[in-house]
């Protein structure tokens, strides 16, 4: 090339939670029955979806207006029926606050691309690697985290953050994922009022990532950030269709600007996101036109409700399973549909494996865990002994060791002998 084309953020796109797919394709060929753990897709689990919603998106693309383009900032209706949602909770928003996109994959990108280079979001650690890669990516350096601390229940150590911000000027906006993936984390409504009160306090925007809103079950409220912002606190809520309906394959979600207009240059940045979104044209038009139609459906709030209880029993079991193994740590989730276990510091080293029967299996497994990060070899070892597809810790921008799976499981038995298989394993990898 004549000229350096690469970016200089180029380095920072990494995505472990699809990256494990091409080796365990690999083991797949050698023969291991591959467990996928590793992805938030209900569907691709086995989830099924309820007729009544089914049959709404067919009567929705029996219309031919749903085969065009929409407007750049999404079907009216979508808009109203996110802001009728809100103004019953006492928000005011209105449709021209809401912009939909191809998923919330594109709405983080185009955020973080279109954000000075110069400005940085703060994240959680662990953290979820579409935020920590695009915004490292922006900026061509380091994202910069604050830590969720696995043993006060991944709880966001508010000392950290402070301390992060006072000391990093180019910190701009504190970003939360809420409830978390990977963690399960809900935050409480006292840690997010300490989290506004630092935005107000350095004059922060505040990115909050709720697409997980409507699957909680634990004993702490979800409470949405909006709630809390005042009419002084700028901020971004994200959310959209592939968690909760759960519809992934739509690539339909969307963000609320609040307090847009306290802030003009906050003003400016938002103005250049519809911007940005323009020259795409807009978001996939078909789940739009079903978006109101399925969200007003009386049977909506039961379908969301029968989700979190399964998801509930899953955390219940898993939790109840890991608590007893020796060397880790794995909080309870209240959100969200993982699991995250946290291997004790110190307990991890190169030498550990688990048996291996096949040859050609092993010999793949031991030449590829050569220089990996300790939990990512126990993952692959994992992998290779039991088929079963995690994600390791180190893959969400994080210093701890440990592993993500999910509570998707649509059977029960087949979830409770996914648990005794890793729980087994963790012992024997440890032990050995
Ligand atoms: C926290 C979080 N945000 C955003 C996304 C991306 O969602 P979408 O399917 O809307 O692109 C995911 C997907 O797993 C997620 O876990």
């Amino acid at each position: 090339m004549r000229n350096n084309i690469v970016h200089p953020g180029a380095d920072a796109l990494t995505y472990e939670i699809r990256g494990i797919v091409k080796d365990a394709h690999h083991l797949s060929s050698l023969g291991v029955d591959i467990i996928w753990e590793n992805i938030g897709d209900p569907i691709a689990k086995g989830v099924t979806l309820p007729l009544w919603i089914k049959e709404i998106v067919q009567n929705v693309v029996a219309d031919d207006t749903s085969f065009g383009y929409s407007p750049t900032a999404g079907i009216t209706d979508a808009r109203q029926t996110i802001v009728d949602m809100r103004t019953k909770a006492g928000c005011t928003l209105s449709t021209d606050d809401i912009l939909f996109f191809n998923g919330l994959g594109d709405a983080i990108s185009i955020v973080y691309s279109y954000l000075n280079q110069n400005s940085k979001v703060i994240g959680p650690n662990p953290a979820y690697p579409t935020h920590s890669s695009a915004e490292a990516a922006h900026s061509g350096s380091d994202h910069i985290t604050y830590t969720l601390n696995p043993h006060k229940n991944w709880l966001p150590d508010i000392d950290d953050l402070r301390n992060k911000i006072k000391y990093n000027p180019a910190i701009s906006g504190i970003l939360i994922i809420n409830p978390d993936n990977p963690t399960g984390m809900v935050y409480p409504k006292a840690i997010l009022e300490q989290i506004v009160s630092l935005a107000r306090e350095f004059d922060l925007f505040i990115i909050s990532d709720e697409i997980y809103a409507n699957l909680t079950y634990g004993n702490e409220p979800f409470v949405s950030i909006y709630e809390l912002i005042g009419d002084d606190v700028p901020a971004l809520v994200m959310r959209g269709l592939s968690k909760e309906i759960p519809w992934p394959g739509s690539r339909c979600g969307w963000i609320e600007f609040h307090n847009r207009k306290v802030d003009s240059v906050f003003d400016e940045y938002v103005t250049s996101l519809f911007n940005a979104k323009m020259l795409q044209v807009c978001a996939t038009t078909l789940p739009q036109q079903a978006l109101p139609i399925i969200f007003n459906d009386e049977r909506y709030k039961p379908h969301l409700q029968a989700q979190s209880e399964q998801y509930k029993r899953r955390a219940t079991e898993a939790y109840t399973a890991l608590r007893k193994v020796a060397g880790v740590t794995a909080p309870k989730p209240e959100g969200a549909f993982y699991f995250s276990v946290v291997f004790d510091e110190g307990a991890l080293h190169t030498k550990q494996t688990l048996n291996i029967t096949d040859n050609k299996v092993r010999l793949f497994t031991e030449e590829k865990v050569n220089n990996m990060s300790p939990d990512k070899r126990f993952v692959y070892y994992l992998m290779a002994a039991t088929g079963i597809c995690v994600v390791p810790l180190s893959g969400f921008n994080s210093n701890l060791y440990g592993f993500r799976m999910t509570l998707l499981e649509p059977d029960d038995e087949r979830f409770t002998i996914l648990l005794n298989t890793i729980t087994e394993s963790i012992t024997a990898y440890l032990k050995s």
